[in-house]
């Protein structure tokens, strides 16, 4: 069945480029991205692995474990990095589930047997803390992912975990935020005592919290 937002991310233990990782274990009190690639040695992947591993500092920031997963054993994806690092600029920063017998895709339904029966999909799995899925996202294997917009959703994810706000379309850390209607202007007084602008009664704008 699909993995939803809220649901406790499976737990497993499968063999890396790091080592055997039990995922919960391994993730501890991180936030975590859980993300697939349809096939090692591919055009589209080499890039994305790439992006992922230029952007380790960003990841470590915001204090989140980033783990990749294709249906190719590990031996592959060891000889793979070493294309990556000279054709993308960056070492593989990250452990990679090598993932041959499909225990692991299975289990997040990474295989999409419309797309095709024997390869992962390009799926996304952000989870937070306490070990619920935050975000899911599937792109078809000949669209490489933004891993810049992985990184603004966790930091409306983290915004919005620390205060009772929500984040406007196109919103980047720093800019404006929106109070949700689920807070009454009287809850709103008492968590923003700097005040909010009323453009319309269920739209109330306030500058970022916290900053
Ligand atoms: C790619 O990474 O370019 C790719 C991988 C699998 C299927 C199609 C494209």
């Amino acid at each position: 069945m699909a993995i939803r937002l809220g649901d406790t991310a499976p737990d497993f233990t499968a063999e890396t480029t790091q080592g055997t990782i039990t995922f919960h274990d391994w993730l501890g009190d991180s936030w975590g991205v859980l993300f697939s690639h349809p096939k090692d040695f591919t055009p589209v992947c080499t890039t994305e692995l790439g992006a992922v591993a230029h952007l380790a500092d960003e990841f470590a920031r915001r204090n989140v474990k980033v783990i990749g997963l294709s249906v190719d054993p590990v031996a592959s994806h060891v000889t793979w990095e070493a294309d990556i690092a000279e054709t993308q600029g960056a070492e593989v920063n990250f452990p990679m589930i090598g993932d041959p017998d499909r225990v692991v895709a299975d289990l997040y339904d990474m295989i999409h047997p419309n797309a095709d029966n024997t390869l992962t999909v390009r799926s996304v799995f952000v989870i937070g803390p306490d070990k619920s899925v935050k975000l899911t996202l599937t792109y078809p294997a000949s669209t490489g992912r933004n891993f810049d917009e992985i990184l603004r959703v966790i930091d409306s994810l983290q915004l919005t975990a620390a205060h009772k706000v929500a984040t406007p379309a196109n919103w980047t850390d720093g800019d404006d935020v929106i109070i949700g209607s689920a807070v009454s202007d009287e809850e709103a007084a008492t968590l923003f005592p700097q005040g909010w602008t009323t453009v319309k009664p269920y739209l109330r704008v306030l500058p970022q919290p916290g900053r």
